[in-house]
């Protein structure tokens, strides 16, 4: 898997990201869908200049001219409930793109520190020969982005997988490198060290669902 970790650069996002992470002014949720929406709109014009290219030509009102544009043919599969801003954030710059949905929660059959996650809903066109974008804020242990893969086959086997998330964990980017193929490119915003004992990421900014929508 190759990995875009944007926190190594300067930009915008890190000042999204900080406002995000930010415990006196996250649970505004207007602020933090926003936020989520931005980073969203970034990583995704980052992802587009690695998508194949065609030179078409355009007419204006005075002549002619050879423009370069994207070449692709993408889904936008995103990780109910907190990938719905980022889902659309990812929109406002791919205008083009077909949609799916996918439902991933954790359940907890053997008390709180232990989790499997459970796919329930979906809805995908056919993802065959086609680019692959999945979006989920939160890479924290990766089980969200294997279960959600495996669901997905039952809709084609795609070209390209790029997968975009916020902030990842270490531990979440090594599976996701073990269960995707290996020229799946990770664009992702921020990089932690550590998960606790619950599966989220330290030190994070929670539970990014919850900063969306309110607590379940
Ligand atoms: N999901 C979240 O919203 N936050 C985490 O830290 C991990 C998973």
């Amino acid at each position: 898997m190759i990995v875009h970790d944007f926190s190594k650069q300067n930009s915008l996002l890190n000042q999204y990201i900080r406002e995000m992470r930010d415990v006196t002014i996250q649970k505004d949720y207007l602020r933090f869908r926003k936020n989520v929406e931005r980073v969203g709109e970034l990583l995704a014009y980052e992802m587009s200049k690695s998508l194949p290219y065609q030179t078409t030509t355009v007419k204006t009102p005075l002549g002619s001219k050879e423009v370069s544009v994207p070449n692709a043919d993408i889904v936008l599969c995103s990780v109910l409930r907190a990938g719905l801003p980022l889902h659309q954030g990812i929109l406002n710059v791919f205008d083009g793109v077909e949609n799916a949905f996918i439902s991933a929660y954790r359940h907890h059959p053997n008390g709180a520190d232990d989790f499997e996650v459970q796919v329930e809903y979906l809805a995908s066109p056919s993802i065959e020969g086609k680019t692959l974008i999945l979006a989920d804020p939160m890479l924290a242990t990766g089980r969200t982005f294997e279960n959600v893969l495996r669901a997905l086959k039952t809709h084609g086997i795609p070209k390209k997988i790029h997968l975009i998330s916020i902030i990842g964990a270490k531990a979440g980017i090594f599976l996701a490198d073990t269960v995707f193929p290996s020229d799946t490119e990770l664009w992702i915003a921020a990089v932690d060290n550590q998960l606790n004992e619950r599966g989220y990421i330290v030190p994070g900014l929670g539970d990014a669902g919850d900063l969306c929508y309110g607590p379940r």
